[in-house]
């Protein structure tokens, strides 16, 4: 570790100091100091209210006091808590739940339920990744478990397809044929590339590989970005909805991050992300009527800009920065901090300081949000005041905004993105907190302490509670420089950056061979709906579907 800071800081004193993401000497000022130490206590009491209410399931239920199995009943709070554990030097709980991982029958699924391909790669396989290179390979026994998993997830690529479907049976080990998303199928890459660098198994990064190729190659409505739903048999999109929010966004953040972390020559990953971002600079990108908001806007099959942004697409902002600095391009970070106050904004002006699932707005071209009802006088009210309203009110323990706020605080060294971060601790303590002493989901955001959902995703441990400490820890910790996270928070280690990950030319997606205005995909889903059924806690058949786009 020492070795590779001060070959970083050789990196950084050198000639050419591009692809380094991070503010040279970067100290988090003394006031905010305690605030780690804050959120270390969120962290234990919401893993303790866990271990004494649901133990060994996968998610807690908080206000009811119980656990239940939405993930196929491996204990997937567990496996998504190690690396933030590790981060926190939380020793006891790091060593008691990498003997649990260690012991996980991954070959079948405990409860009769399909295994989402997806969500078993970026929770479990990237969990038990992260652990084992946070601690040095201390435990080769959670590379033996993740090798046993990835065995059954490969039974997901069906003949010679390069798509991969999404879910499978892991009884007789067949898949559900059906479509898929970008996300699903394009989120895979970095779990399976560290897997093959530590089995020496190479067939995991090729299969993986060849799905991020083939989405990246599909002529599309606008160069760079590609159509959110895809038909694995053909390898035909469905549709042309576009977006950067929920079945899509991990696609682009895994474009540019796979290009970090594998420091590839093969420029097509980082150049159709730069791609991404300059198609979305000009065709999505939106200013609100009220309060000149940044917010990118959804294009549907029908050709349609849609005036809506949600809670899974705010993790845009951090993504920009992050890329932007890697390839040198300091308007693509401009762009990204202005997303970043777009979705503050979404935070900052609600009364319980927290923002919504999903949101509208208005731009000089409109207001057009797809929305079957029209926008409410309630809705406009709040839009008149705040520049924007919310669609979908619920919280249900994301963290994009404040990953977003990490990322710009660790590139830019304004305290305003601490005071965010504080602001936040304050809401989550104020509105979540529940009796078990865990954290609970929230109905609708614009009440101050409104009712809660009875619901704890894992992701409230392994990524809003991580990003949340980092924000206020050392930076030379986990340098993010040093480590790339994937899409669940789960830190990969990475080589010295090359000094920029942009291409001598600027690649060209193929021209679109044929009109993009389609009839209208029926399907076109709406990615910010999502629901809890308060009458029966956990993940309903709307939530699970849902989930599948995190
Ligand atoms: C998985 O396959 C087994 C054996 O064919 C079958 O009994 C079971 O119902 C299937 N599970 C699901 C969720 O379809
Ligand atoms: C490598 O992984 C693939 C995919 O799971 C598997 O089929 C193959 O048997 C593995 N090869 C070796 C040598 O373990
Ligand atoms: C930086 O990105 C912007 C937005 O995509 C683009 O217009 C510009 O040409 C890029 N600059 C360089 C030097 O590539
Ligand atoms: C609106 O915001 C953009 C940056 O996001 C800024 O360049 C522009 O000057 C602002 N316009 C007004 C009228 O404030
Ligand atoms: C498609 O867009 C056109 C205008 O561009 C509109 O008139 C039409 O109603 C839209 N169709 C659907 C199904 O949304
Ligand atoms: C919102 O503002 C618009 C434009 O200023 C105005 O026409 C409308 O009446 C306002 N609506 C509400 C509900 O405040």
């Amino acid at each position: 570790m020492a070795l590779r800071r001060l070959l970083l800081s050789t990196a950084l004193f050198g000639a050419a100091y591009g692809g380094l993401v991070q503010k040279p000497n970067l100290v988090v000022p003394p006031a905010f100091g305690p605030y780690a130490a804050e959120v270390k206590e969120m962290f234990v009491g919401s893993y303790e209210a866990y271990k004494t209410y649901a133990w060994g399931f996968d998610d807690l239920y908080p206000m009811s006091k119980t656990g239940g199995n939405g993930r196929n009943g491996w204990g997937a709070t567990i496996v998504d808590s190690m690396s933030t554990m590790y981060i926190m030097g939380l020793t006891d709980l790091f060593e008691e739940a990498v003997e649990f991982s260690s012991k996980i029958d991954f070959t079948q699924s405990k409860i009769p339920d399909k295994v989402s391909v997806f969500e078993t790669t970026i929770r479990f396989l990237g969990g038990l990744l992260s652990a084992y290179e946070m601690s040095d390979g201390k435990y080769p026994a959670l590379i033996e478990r993740a090798t046993e998993l990835t065995d059954k997830m490969a039974y997901a690529w069906i003949g010679d397809n390069n798509i991969p479907h999404g879910f499978l049976n892991f009884t007789d080990n067949t898949a559900f044929i059906a479509r898929t998303n970008i996300a699903e199928a394009g989120t895979l890459l970095l779990e399976w590339e560290t897997l093959s660098k530590h089995t020496g198994n190479n067939t995991y990064a090729e299969l993986t590989l060849r799905s991020q190729r083939h989405i990246a190659s599909l002529p599309s409505p606008f160069p760079g970005l590609a159509v959110t739903w895809i038909q694995p048999d053909t390898g035909e999109w469905i549709g042309g909805y576009i977006t950067w929010g929920g079945a899509a966004d991990s696609y682009y953040e895994y474009l540019i991050k796979h290009a970090r972390l594998s420091n590839t020559d093969d420029h097509l990953f980082a150049d159709v992300w730069a791609t991404a971002v300059d198609s979305s600079i000009h065709n999505l990108m939106k200013t609100s009527t009220v309060g000149n908001f940044t917010y990118l806007a959804d294009f549907d099959s029908n050709s349609t800009i849609r005036h809506i942004g949600s809670h899974l697409a705010c993790f845009h902002g951090g993504n920009w920065i992050y890329g932007g600095k890697l390839i040198n391009n300091e308007t693509i970070v401009n762009y990204g901090l202005d997303l970043v106050e777009g979705c503050w904004n979404t935070y900052s002006n609600t009364p319980s300081g927290i923002g919504p699932e999903s949101f509208g707005y208005a731009s000089s071209e409109g207001e057009y949000s797809g929305d079957t009802e029209p926008i409410s006088d309630k809705q406009r009210e709040f839009y008149n005041r705040t520049g924007f309203y919310p669609r979908n009110t619920n919280y249900i323990l994301r963290p994009e905004v404040l990953e977003s706020n990490f990322y710009a605080w660790r590139a830019t060294g304004d305290t305003k993105y601490l005071e965010r971060a504080v602001s936040a601790i304050k809401a989550f303590k104020k509105n979540l907190l529940a009796p078990s002493g865990g954290y609970a989901s929230l109905d609708d955001v614009t009440l101050v302490e409104g009712p809660k959902l009875d619901f704890t995703e894992s992701f409230w441990y392994a990524e809003t509670l991580k990003y949340l400490y980092l924000t206020f820890d050392d930076p030379n910790h986990i340098n993010i420089d040093e480590w790339v996270f994937n899409t669940e928070a789960h830190p990969f280690k990475a080589p010295l950056p090359k000094d920029t990950y942009a291409a001598p030319s600027r690649y060209q997606r193929p021209a679109p061979t044929r009109a993009w205005v389609l009839q209208g995909d029926p399907e076109d889903v709406d990615p910010g709906y999502y629901s809890v059924n308060p009458d029966r806690p956990g993940p309903t058949s709307a939530q699970r579907i849902f989930d599948t786009w995190n």
